[in-house]
């Protein structure tokens, strides 16, 4: 299968950091189809050879394992090339139409990876001159809009051009093996599927930290913040993972129409829940990794009287026969005490206790999705038995972990996220990209919450780096007599 990959944004930040390393590595895995060419975009005026050298000097900054060597790069260089474009001109799509013509490739992917403000613009030109053929996919990079109105203009304009099938909406978390293994534990398994239910399951957390600030994007995340950049998509993507139920089959749609059922049955915000069940937050100055590190307001690009959010808990429930009033939280925040993203599926305890134990340490399983990659069933089993006492039994029971790590079991050269949803392209697999219809009810969810923040004079609690966030958040989830994974 002969591909040509064209990537508009081909010299920025997207292309060499995640797409140009995850192609390599599946042409070094030999994953990627022969007979591939990768068009890289841009604005500059760059030879084919300029362009190589420009991907091959980015590649210093790719971990040392994930680096080609001199010869590995030649290889891979065969396959690139370059072409100038002004994204506003007609005219260059028409060269671009020619470039592609002369190959005639099977599968024409075109990977928009520019500013979300050029998406509807391609899409527009791209069939100006003829390039919407039924052999062309169109890729795109969230953030998909910054609001419902917004994300449904960007699908409604997509559509006029290309069909629902040909469009592959980026969600990079579903590109992530243990988001994969995810799916492969609930519907491979028969074990877990009984218990994944309300009568079993006490409460769900979906916690995505980081120990990272907003680094270099702070222009970008001012007019963003964590819930549009992290809850709208990759979290709840992870809770209709967790909610959904089993789908007919593999295939995309049998899984997307599952996803959106889970999103439609979202309890709606009311005055009370938005008040009681969202907390926002904002890093201020404190120590990262053994440094002091800047608060938000004080990040380069950002507004010194800032009132956007690095940081949101939540609190919902997803109305329905299956997990009808079982609290699902998702907490997700920059500068936090450490990297790290799992989901805790936290059991009931046992109906009758005769063990006077810490159940409160066991019945759970938790998820790794990063950074490393497992999963781990946290079980009560019979210690070392006290001779001396005469409760023994009770006082020896003790906290064991079933503990699966996945990157040991695999090997940790395993196929990283873009790489999966690249190859996934190209060879038309739409199961880990994201509807319109899904992405639009993961908007209409979250505006409320937007609205009401508008409207909120209190603005985000500040919490220092380095922490677990406002403590807030601790007592969102303690009035439901729970507390939060690490805090257990
Ligand atoms: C991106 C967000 O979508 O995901 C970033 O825009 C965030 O702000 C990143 O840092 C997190 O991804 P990962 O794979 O490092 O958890």
């Amino acid at each position: 299968m002969r591909f040509d990959l064209v990537l508009f944004g081909g010299t920025g930040d997207l292309a060499w950091r995640k797409l140009m390393p995850a192609l390599f590595q599946a042409f070094r895995h030999g994953s990627l189809p022969e007979g591939g060419r990768i068009i890289g975009v841009g604005r500059d005026d760059l030879t084919h050879e300029q362009y190589r050298s420009l991907i091959q000097s980015r590649f210093d900054k790719v971990e040392l394992a994930k680096r080609p060597s001199a010869e590995e790069f030649a290889r891979f260089a065969a396959l690139l090339e370059f072409v100038r474009m002004d994204l506003s001109k007609p005219h260059d799509y028409a060269s671009l139409a020619q470039t592609l013509q002369q190959r005639n490739a099977d599968t024409v992917v075109m990977y928009v990876a520019t500013a979300p403000a050029l998406f509807t613009t391609v899409c527009e030109q791209l069939a100006g001159a003829g390039l919407n053929t039924p052999q062309t996919r169109v890729v795109l990079e969230k953030p998909l809009g910054h609001d419902l109105a917004s994300n449904r203009s960007i699908n409604h304009t997509v559509r006029r051009f290309f069909e629902e099938r040909q469009v592959f909406r980026i969600d990079h978390y579903l590109g992530k093996p243990a988001v994969q293994n995810l799916f492969a534990l609930r519907f491979g398994n028969a074990l877990f599927e009984p218990l994944w239910r309300r009568e079993h399951i006490a409460n769900i957390q979906i916690s995505i930290a980081e120990d990272l600030g907003v680094e270099s994007r702070g222009a970008f995340y001012e007019n963003t913040g964590a819930l549009r950049d992290m809850v709208q998509n990759h979290a709840l993507q992870l809770l209709c993972a967790i909610g959904m139920e089993p789908p007919i089959n593999a295939h995309a749609d049998a899984i997307r129409d599952e996803k959106l059922k889970v999103l439609r049955s979202l309890k709606p915000w009311t005055a009370e829940t938005l008040a009681q069940d969202v907390v926002r937050g904002q890093y201020s100055s404190g120590n990262s990794g053994g440094a002091k590190v800047p608060g938000y307001r004080e990040e380069d690009g950002v507004n010194p009287l800032s009132n956007t959010e690095t940081f949101v808990a939540l609190r919902t429930e997803i109305a329905n026969w299956r997990w009808a009033g079982v609290p699902f939280y998702i907490r997700t925040g920059k500068r936090l005490a450490g990297r790290e993203a799992t989901i805790t599926i936290n059991f009931r305890p046992t109906p009758h206790a005769i063990f006077n134990s810490a159940a409160g340490l066991a019945n759970k399983l938790v998820i790794h999705l990063q950074p490393k990659d497992g999963l781990e069933l946290h079980l009560l089993a019979q210690g070392q038995a006290n001779r001396s006492s005469r409760s023994a039994l009770a006082q020896s029971l003790a906290p064991v972990q079933l503990d699966l790590d996945f990157d040991k079991r695999f090997g940790s050269e395993r196929v990283g996220a873009y790489e999966r949803l690249l190859l996934d392209v190209i060879d038309g697999r739409l199961n880990l990209f994201v509807r319109s219809d899904e992405q639009e009810e993961a908007w209409r969810w979250v505006e409320p919450i937007v609205e009401y923040w508008n409207n909120d004079p209190q603005g985000p609690r500040l919490y220092a780096a380095g922490t677990w966030g406002p403590s807030a958040s601790s007592a969102m989830i303690a009035r439901d007599g729970f507390c939060w994974s690490e805090e257990a």
